[in-house]
């Protein structure tokens, strides 16, 4: 089996989940990742052999506090056959040159947007169109959310329209900026919201709706959804779809899960890397069918839920695994759950 060489970009929030999940994959190899700044997350990675790249400008700071470092970012990239780029937005497109001047193929994040990406990938989805691709996006995680959740309904039933309603956290835990403190934020406050438009960057057609408000929370984003089936079908159906679609997991009330932090006990006892949470939560119980419209609400780790795409992008752009033998390899690498809790 050929070994695909990976370097990570930012070693963030996202950075860092994703460098952990190709850890993990039998067919990758973490040539290393790449920071700016010599923090204790750098120092944790090294103990863990992770090799870490660093701009040329901070190689002094590093070496400062004898945090050994491998080299430049560039060194990085040339090392690597596809570089996973989980820069703040808005620099991962800058550093498409650095990817383009070595020739690499390159993943960006939900934070970048320009005409430079060819494609953004839900892997249930579309995963063959990241096929020969050079510069490939996995979207936001609200936006891949999103998708998931529509996509088993729109596959099985057909789906008519979709308005959904986000309750976002405004930062994650580890942010040292945003907002807001003590207050909601509606955002916008003239609808829709931009996640619409991104969902139609996989579901090209649908016709989606979508408006949030941010809440003064660190973890998980709430989204309510309607959406209008193309024909009525009885409940158990619907929730039989949601039960079979990958990454997707039903959570009953009757097991104590009622709110968000119970979502995130329920990490801690799953015990996975950083307490992530891979897949939709959708509330079993809050699944309601009227005449062809479905209601229901899910929660959505917004750190952790991208993790899974971000590693079938990199088989679907370097090799020539098909979409469900890479899902099925990368769901089990992460003891990815679906059905019912
Ligand atoms: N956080 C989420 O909930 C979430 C969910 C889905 C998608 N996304 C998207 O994922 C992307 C990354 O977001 P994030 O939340 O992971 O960001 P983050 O936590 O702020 O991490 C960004 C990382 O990039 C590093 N960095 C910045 N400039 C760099 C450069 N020029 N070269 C190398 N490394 C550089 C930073 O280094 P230092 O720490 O060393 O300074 C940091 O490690 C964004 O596009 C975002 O929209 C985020």
């Amino acid at each position: 089996m050929p070994i695909i060489k990976v370097g990570v970009v930012g070693f963030g929030t996202i950075g860092s989940r994703v460098a952990d999940a190709v850890l993990r994959q039998p067919d990758m190899k973490l040539v290393g990742v790449a920071k700016v700044t010599p923090d204790y997350k750098a120092k944790l990675a090294l103990e863990r052999e992770i090799n870490v790249f660093v701009p040329e400008s901070s190689m002094d700071r590093w070496e400062e506090l004898g945090l050994k470092i491998s080299g430049t970012v560039e060194d990085l990239i040339d090392s690597s056959d596809i570089v996973i780029d989980a820069t703040p937005g808005g620099v991962g497109l800058k550093n498409l040159e650095l990817y383009k001047k070595a020739g690499r193929k390159a993943i960006l994040q939900g934070g970048e947007r320009g005409e430079a990406v060819e494609a953004t990938i839900v892997p249930q989805v579309n995963y063959h169109e990241a096929r020969g691709k050079m510069v490939v996006r996995v979207p936001s995680c609200n936006t891949t959310g999103l998708v998931r959740c529509i996509w088993g309904l729109r596959r099985e039933v057909g789906v008519e329209r979709v308005f959904a309603f986000l309750v976002r956290r405004s930062a994650d835990p580890a942010d040292k900026k945003g907002g807001p403190l003590d207050s909601m934020e509606l955002n916008p406050v003239r609808p829709p919201s931009h996640h619409g438009e991104d969902v139609r960057t996989v579901l090209r057609d649908l016709s989606i709706f979508t408006t949030a408000v941010k809440t003064p929370v660190t973890h998980a984003h709430v989204h309510m959804l309607l959406i209008k089936l193309s024909k009525a079908i009885p409940r158990r159906d619907v929730v039989d779809i949601l039960a079979e679609e990958r990454r997707v997991l039903l959570v009953p009330e009757s097991l104590g899960m009622r709110r968000t932090s119970d979502v995130f006990e329920l990490s801690r006892h799953l015990k996975r890397p950083f307490n992530n949470i891979y897949e939709n939560i959708v509330w079993l119980d809050s699944i309601h069918c009227d005449e062809g419209w479905v209601y229901l609400a899910q929660a959505i780790h917004q750190e952790a839920i991208v993790v899974p795409e971000n590693v079938d992008v990199i088989r679907a752009m370097c090799t020539d695994v098909d979409a469900e033998s890479s899902m099925n390899t990368t769901d089990i690498r992460l003891g990815i759950r679906k059905g019912i809790l």
